[in-house]
């Protein structure tokens, strides 16, 4: 079973400080802190971790940040065959994070907004599932998903940033994985309506499956028959830059090995919190033995 992640590759500048600034201030923090990320990159590299195989169709430029970015997708054993060289900066994100792990990113795109639908893998055989998220230009996730869709692959899509998906993409994603805001985004709505009814709304326009990540509050998902409720499992955060990263690639690699919807919700939200224990977007990430190991202690 092999996972296609079409999606982005950063290096992160990460910097912890006692707040996040607001807008026209100026907060001192810690060192700079500078390791791969990018939300297709972290996605490919959890799903890899978690021992399934995968491939990035993405970009990168020739620059200094280059080999930051790709350090963990080739530690994780991502295939890079896909991978493109673009004449263009490799994509930074730059994120400070505050002490109690919440984090404010901003993404300069780079070589990952000049990825053309011209990239992606002209041969879609081999490959099971498709991953997908919005940090890539719209048409390009969108011919990805067309492609896939036809090719008869299930399409994931974390729609982060939130991004509306419009009709035609939301009819060829069989699973769409948001979080609270871009769910109210999407429907025009303000954060705090009834969840599981918002989901119920937008399953109605064509997924199969909703998964809305509540944070410190687990999961919800919606299918046309059930409604599952994923308790987060208890941890202190350190960090949660990647958490939801870590969930999808997670999600992505149970149901890519087999497993059901149920156990795959329960894993991604497993590794999704001890992703949060860890500074870092990849370098948290735990291993599959690792989610095991929390999902079965002892065995
Ligand atoms: O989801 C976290 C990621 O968002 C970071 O690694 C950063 O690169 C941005 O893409």
């Amino acid at each position: 079973m092999t996972v296609l992640v079409v999606g982005s590759v950063n290096a992160d500048v990460t910097v912890r400080a006692s707040r996040i600034p607001a807008p026209g201030e100026t907060v001192l923090g810690e060192e700079a802190r500078v390791s791969p990320g990018g939300k297709g990159a972290n996605q490919a590299v959890a799903a890899a971790l978690a021992g399934i195989s995968v491939s990035l169709c993405g970009a990168v430029g020739q620059d200094s940040f280059r080999e930051v970015a790709l350090s963990g997708l080739t530690h994780a054993g991502v295939n890079l065959s896909h991978l493109h060289d673009l004449g263009a900066p490799t994509g930074l994100a730059l994120i400070t994070v505050s002490p109690d792990g919440e984090n404010a990113i901003t993404v300069a795109s780079g070589a990952n907004a000049h990825v053309l639908p011209a990239h992606l893998p002209a041969d879609l055989r081999g490959f099971t599932h498709l991953l997908l998220q919005n940090e890539l230009p719209p048409e390009v996730t969108r011919e990805a998903a067309r492609r896939a869709h036809n090719a008869g692959l299930t399409v994931l899509h974390n729609a982060a940033p939130a991004r509306e998906p419009g009709p035609e993409l939301l009819a060829r994603t069989h699973h769409l994985i948001v979080n609270e805001h871009e769910l109210a985004v999407f429907l025009g709505g303000a954060d705090g309506q009834d969840v599981e009814a918002q989901a119920r709304t937008l399953l109605a326009r064509g997924p199969q499956a909703i998964t809305v990540t509540l944070g410190s509050r687990g999961s919800l998902t919606v299918t046309e028959e059930n409604t599952y409720r994923l308790p987060a499992y208890p941890v202190t955060p350190v960090d949660t830059t990647g958490a939801g990263d870590t969930f999808c690639g997670v999600l992505v690699a149970w149901l890519a090995s087999g497993q059901a919807l149920p156990e795959a919700l329960h894993a991604a939200g497993v590794a999704a919190a001890l992703a949060c224990t860890r500074p870092g977007a990849q370098d948290a990430m735990p291993n599959r033995a690792e989610i095991e190991e929390y999902l079965h202690p002892g065995r």
